[in-house]
């Protein structure tokens, strides 16, 4: 298929979406499909990944859906090697798992600071282990790790202090690999969402904050955002796109802030 990813392989992880509507996993696996992409689609939810997989097959695409706890190291690495038996190479990698928890460190459990930092962390460090010695192998590849605004800055008000450490520790992470694997053709970059009105936003982030009632989380989102409004999935999957794309062949280590201006503003 010709397209800006033609003859690639890309690896989804968290390809699904937490609710209807469009994630951010799942808008760039439909996105990269229709670029010419292959989609190996990897969720921890099988009916997800395979709803991700039957959009692009209903459009023409080559999709293959795949049932993954990308917290888990065993899990990964079935992954990545049933990735390899299905397509034989990996082109493009996205880490798009994870999602916030409310709570400074007095307040947060233990628990949940470990369950975040690996929900945020963890799952792009095994994407990597396993993935980087393959594209090694290839000589090529793309990795696009979705971080968030949260590990740039603190806006004050709530915090969300695993989050916010795991997405900042993601992009120094990004930046590490880049370097470390620059001169082997492999590529590693961020895409730095900022308040985006996907499926999660009601699946979680409402329950955090305003006792699950979503129109006022959702009201307040997009008041919070320069241009009026938050973005959508699309943005970030535009922004993947090209990360993941040979357009992007002399960018690795960077951060693409999606945000519509959110950081930029001061006070
Ligand atoms: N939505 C926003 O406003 C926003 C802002 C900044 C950053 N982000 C980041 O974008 C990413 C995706 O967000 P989204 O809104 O698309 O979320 P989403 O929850 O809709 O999609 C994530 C997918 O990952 C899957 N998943 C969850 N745990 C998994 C696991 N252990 N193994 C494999 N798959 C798993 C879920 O089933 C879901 O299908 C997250 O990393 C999030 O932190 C989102």
């Amino acid at each position: 298929m010709p397209g800006r990813l033609a003859d690639k392989v890309a690896l989804v992880v968290g390809a699904g979406s937490v609710g209807e509507g469009w994630g951010n996993g799942k808008a760039a696996a439909v996105l990269f499909a229709r670029e010419g992409a292959r989609i190996f689609a990897a969720d921890i939810n099988p009916d997800a990944a395979a709803e991700t997989c039957a959009l692009i097959e209903g459009e023409g695409g080559d999709a293959t859906a795949h049932q993954a706890d990308a917290t888990n190291a065993a899990s990964v690495e079935a992954l990545v090697a049933a990735c390899l038996e299905s397509y034989g190479r990996i082109d493009v990698l996205q880490n798009n798992v994870g999602g916030s928890e409310p709570g400074g460190p007095v307040e947060m459990d233990e628990s949940v600071w470990d369950a975040n930092i690996d929900f945020n962390l963890k799952t792009a460090f095994l994407g990597l282990k396993h993935v980087l010695p393959i594209m090694e192998g290839q000589g090529a590849g793309a990795i696009v790790n979705v971080s968030s605004v949260a590990g740039l800055r603190y806006f004050g008000g709530r915090s969300m202090v695993a989050y916010q450490a795991a997405k900042a520790g993601l992009l120094q992470l990004t930046r590490v690999v880049a370097l470390e694997y620059a001169a082997k053709g492999i590529r590693c970059n961020s895409v730095v969402p900022g308040l985006m009105n996907t499926p999660l936003v009601t699946a979680r982030i409402t329950h955090q904050i305003d006792a699950g009632d979503a129109e006022k989380t959702i009201a307040g989102r997009h008041a919070a955002c320069p241009m009026g409004h938050m973005g959508d999935a699309w943005d970030v999957a535009y922004a993947s796109l090209y990360l993941a794309s040979d357009e992007a062949k002399y960018v690795t280590g960077t951060e693409l802030v999606v945000d519509g201006g959110l950081t930029v503003r001061c006070g």
